[in-house]
């Protein structure tokens, strides 16, 4: 059998052959081996690649284990909610959801409103954007943001996307942005957001990476149509989309 990796480390300065992970009969672990090729590798390269390797197993598995078991992202975590989105930009948010002065618009997790006061300002004067979020702390950041700027039409609500506090036939547009894969029932969210729109409505939703929750756009396309909904335009890349979709 070939040797582990710290035997190789102990024999030199250098490997003289390629790396192989193979898992020996028996085991139930595997191991790297060298194999015997001629060709050399510094030793420090190995490493680095090495390094390299259990970086991307750990993030797989974090993201493995996030997806198995949807939770809202943490309060505590809410600096990475402002970092730049160049994939999932505000001015594409704000085309997709074709917004007018006046229209009644419910966001579902907003978090501390990276998107929120965007949309808030679009359908001013006379609209009205509500936005509901699980935390309560997240709402509160989000309207002392709105207040620092002057922004006087959000209205807040604690509650749960999979059973909506309002009324059928509400909104003109909802949008939610990284929030449907934190949610346990999707299906049930889409559901919701289909009850509460006006005939005609329409529904955006915002996935991105590096979002262990991502839901890829074929995953979203199949859910919310089975449910009713008819796709309408997709904008974005696959590290970072907006689709929209309106009541069928
Ligand atoms: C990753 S953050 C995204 C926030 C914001 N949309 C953004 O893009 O910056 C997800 C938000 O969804 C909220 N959330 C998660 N599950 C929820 C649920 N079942 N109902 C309502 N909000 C939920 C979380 O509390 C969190 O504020």
């Amino acid at each position: 059998m070939a040797p582990c990796v710290e035997q190789i480390h102990a024999k030199s300065d250098v490997i003289t052959g390629a790396l192989m992970i193979e898992k020996p009969a028996g085991s139930r672990f595997s191991i790297i081996a060298e194999v015997e090729t001629g060709e050399t590798m510094p030793k420090r390269s190995i490493l680095f690649a090495l390094g390299a390797l259990l970086l991307a197993a750990v993030a797989a598995m974090w993201a493995t284990r996030a997806r198995r078991n949807p939770a809202a992202c943490p309060y505590g975590q809410r600096l990475f909610l402002d970092l730049p989105r160049p994939f999932m930009r505000r001015q594409t948010l704000r085309d997709m959801l074709d917004l007018a002065p006046g229209e009644r618009v419910l966001e579902v997790g907003p978090g501390t409103g990276y998107y929120s006061l965007d949309v808030a300002r679009q359908i001013a004067p006379g609209g009205r954007l509500d936005v509901l979020d699980l935390q309560q702390p997240m709402l509160d950041e989000l309207m002392r943001r709105a207040t620092g700027r002057g922004i006087t039409n959000i209205e807040p609500t604690v509650g749960d996307a999979q059973d909506l506090p309002f009324p059928d036939a509400t909104f003109n547009a909802a949008f939610l942005v990284a929030t449907l894969g934190e949610i346990p029932d999707r299906n049930q969210t889409l559901r919701e957001l289909l009850r509460v729109l006006k005939p005609g409505g329409r529904l955006v939703v915002g996935e991105g990476q590096p979002d262990p929750h991502m839901l890829t756009i074929d995953d979203l396309r199949s859910r919310a149509e089975a449910i009713g909904f008819v796709f309408d335009e997709q904008a974005g890349t696959p590290f970072g989309y907006f689709a929209r979709f309106r009541l069928g």
